[in-house]
Parts: C-alpha cells; structure tokens; sequence
C-alpha cells in the first residue's frame, strides 16, 4: 500500500456522507497518510435526517472538527431546478447524484479555504464518475487532494472488517451491503448482489417507493409550473423542497419512478444501477409534457439538443466549464414561457400526462378542431402541392 507520509499534510478536509467508505477515511488519513487533523464537512442535500444525525455524532467522534452544512435550498433552487429546465437524464434516467456532487465538494473546498488546509479528501472509488465531479471542484483549488479508497484500492470487505477494529459502526453489512447515495431528488443504490445484472432486484433495497405491484387506485396529481420550474402541487403554492417531498411520498406510494438499468461510467465500465425518483420523475415528465404545449417546433427540436448536452456535462459534474453556463443561457431563456398546469395521472408505477394549459400555449383549439371553420382548409391546398415537390421532379424526370 501507499504511503505517502513524504509530503504529508497537516490538516485535510474531508467530505464526509457518514456512510462506510468516507467514515473508514477518517482513521486511514491518520494511519496510513500521518494526517495530523482529519476535519470532516458533512453537506446536508436532502439526505434521511435519521442518517444526517447519525453522521454528526459519528463524524464527531471519529474526526478533530466535523462541520455540519445545510445546504438544501441551495441544492434545490440551483442544481435541481435547473435540472428541470433541462429535462436532465442520461440513458434514460433522472440524473441525481450526479447534481449533487460539485454542491457538496464546493462546500468541502470552503471550508478548507477558511481554515487554510493543505489538502482535500473524498472516499470516492478510483471505478466511478464521483471522483470526477469532486476532483473537478477541489482541483479548482490550490490544494493537495487525497483519494484513499482509489489510492489503497480498498474492497467493501476489508472496509467492514477495518471499520469494525476501529470501533466505527456503519449500518452496512456483508448480508445487506448496499452502497447508498442520497439526496432529495434521488436515492441511488449499488453493490453486493446487485452488481449481477441479471439478478433481480429483492424489494428491501428500495425505501422511497412501494411495490408498483400493490395496485393501488389511480390518483391525480396537478403540477403548476412558472418558467420551468414547480410552483405548487395541487394548486397549492409551495417551496421546492417541500413539493419535492411531498411529491416524492404521494407518487413513491404508487412506486413511481424505480429505475433498473445498465449505465455507461464516463470512464467506460459499465455497470448496473438502481434508483428511487418518484418525484423526479413526475416532473420531469410534466415538464416535458407542458414544453410540447408552449414552445415552437423549432425551440423543441434545438433544445432536445441542448439537454442532451447539458445532461451530459451535468453528468461529468462539469458544472464550472463556460459551456454549462452558455447551454443554461439558452435554456433559461427557452423556459420564460414555460408557464402551466399539468395534470398528472399515477398508476401502478407509472407516472402520465392527461390534461395540460398554459397562459401561453401555442395551441389554438379554434383552429385545430374538427368541428370548426375558423380556418379555411382550402387554403392549405397551395401548400400540399409543393409538399414533397422536389421527389417529384426526380420522379418525372
Ligand atoms: N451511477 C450513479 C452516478 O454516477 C450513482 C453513483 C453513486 N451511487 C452510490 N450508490 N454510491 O451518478
């Protein structure tokens, strides 16, 4: 193993979830890197407050200083409601570990700016894309950044084993060995028997949704927007974060938004995933569902464009690159006339638009109507006859 006591760094500040990997850091920094003050930062980004306040008081004992930040709001007004703006995803799925991870590491990087540290720590894994989205804010930095799961190549077992010789007591075990990430949007979960892709998932990985098999009655949900973002459920106004909660419980009763996928690591590995976005998942797909009432033919076909690539950079954790902030431009002013209700219908693990308005809807039911004669139909006649015109000419040639 390492040891990299050469150029050893007094104090290092660690971005600390409370779970396994980043509480065993805290002894291995001091052991295996001769760190004299581990101090701990735990963001709080809509995580179980059960598991908040179990990281505090684990982080207090385990670390020289623990810092506890409360960060939702920021969380919620500057990652996720852009994120709706964009109709973020990849390969399918709602991003959301992926829109938390720079919040957290620029908190993480604030705090060893103030205290003046030496270098950055996170547990992040030497296979995945977190050490990417960390490493893209903390290198913004002068600061040293130490990886000890990458740079001691750990496996969970030998973590277990550690963690139990050092009195740490993390909930995870070789029976129930899931790797947890979670925020108010997204509940990700990895690990143990999960990493076969062919093994069927048992239901008590899952917390945030009920088994879409219980057939509950179908149950309407209506989502006013105001330029692309959630204002009130059900007609009644609210904060992001309280209608994102209080959403995510309404449709994880229903088990909307359970995802069970393989997906491409940025670094090329493949490997399978699961998620928990019942929330996410509602608005995303009523947000989509009010675009396609409000905006132009050709606003559609260039912002799907547009999200793709903002979805992809939001992926990478590149949220600091000139192009995140040029796409957001784009979507920002895109979105001014997303203003709208969407009727959401939940049912049985699905989430469907069945009623949509707007104060700007670029919907005439006057002149769409079969029953009407607002429009003259002959006067589309001059245009169908160039329809197509140009196949014609080959044709007749
Ligand atoms: N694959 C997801 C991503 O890259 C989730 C990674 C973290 N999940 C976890 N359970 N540790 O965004």
């Amino acid at each position: 193993m390492t040891d990299t006591r050469a150029d050893t760094p007094s104090t290092v500040v660690l971005a600390y979830s409370g779970g396994l990997d980043t509480s065993v850091c805290i002894p291995l920094l001091r052991e295996r890197y001769g760190v004299k003050k581990v101090v701990t930062v735990l963001v709080d980004v809509g995580q179980p407050a059960s598991d908040i306040e179990r990281g505090n008081l684990r982080a207090e004992k385990l670390s020289d200083e623990h810092y506890h930040i409360d960060a939702r709001e920021e969380f919620v007004n500057d990652y996720i409601f852009p994120l709706i703006k964009a109709n973020g995803s990849y390969e399918g799925y709602v991003l959301g570990t992926a829109i938390a991870r720079p919040l957290i590491a620029k908190k993480t990087a604030q705090v060893a700016e103030r205290l003046a540290a030496e270098a950055l720590a996170h547990g992040c894994t030497g296979r995945g894309n977190d050490q990417l989205r960390f490493e893209a804010v903390f290198r913004a930095t002068k600061m040293k950044v130490i990886a000890p799961m990458r740079d001691l190549d750990l496996a969970r077992e030998w973590e277990i084993e550690y963690a139990r010789e050092h009195g740490i007591d993390v909930p995870v075990t070789k029976e129930r060995p899931w790797s947890i990430d979670e925020n108010i949007w997204s509940r990700s979960i990895e690990g143990g028997h999960l990493e076969d892709p062919f093994f069927e998932p048992p239901e008590e990985i899952y917390s945030w949704t009920k088994s879409p098999s219980r057939g509950l009655a179908p149950e309407i949900v209506e989502i006013e927007f105001q330029e692309g973002v959630p204002v009130a459920l059900n007609g009644q106004l609210m904060n992001g974060m309280d209608l994102i909660a209080r959403l995510n419980s309404i449709a994880g009763e229903h088990g909307v938004g359970r995802t069970d996928m393989v997906e491409d690591r940025v670094l090329g590995l493949k490997a399978r995933e699961n998620y928990e976005h019942p929330a996410a998942t509602v608005l995303l797909t009523a947000h989509r569902d009010l675009e396609l009432l409000v905006l132009s033919r050709n606003e559609l076909r260039f912002k799907a464009g547009v999200d793709a690539a903002w979805s992809e950079m939001a992926y990478m954790g590149l949220v600091d690159d000139p192009f995140y902030a040029d796409l957001n431009a784009f979507i920002d002013q895109a979105s001014s006339r997303v203003n709208g209700t969407v009727r959401m219908k939940l049912h049985c693990g699905s989430a469907i638009s069945v009623g949509r308005k707007s104060p700007d809807a670029l919907y005439s039911q006057d002149m769409v109507s079969f029953d009407s004669h607002t429009l003259s139909q002959r006067d589309a006649e001059g245009f169908a006859k160039y329809h197509g015109f140009q196949a014609r000419l080959l044709r007749h040639k």
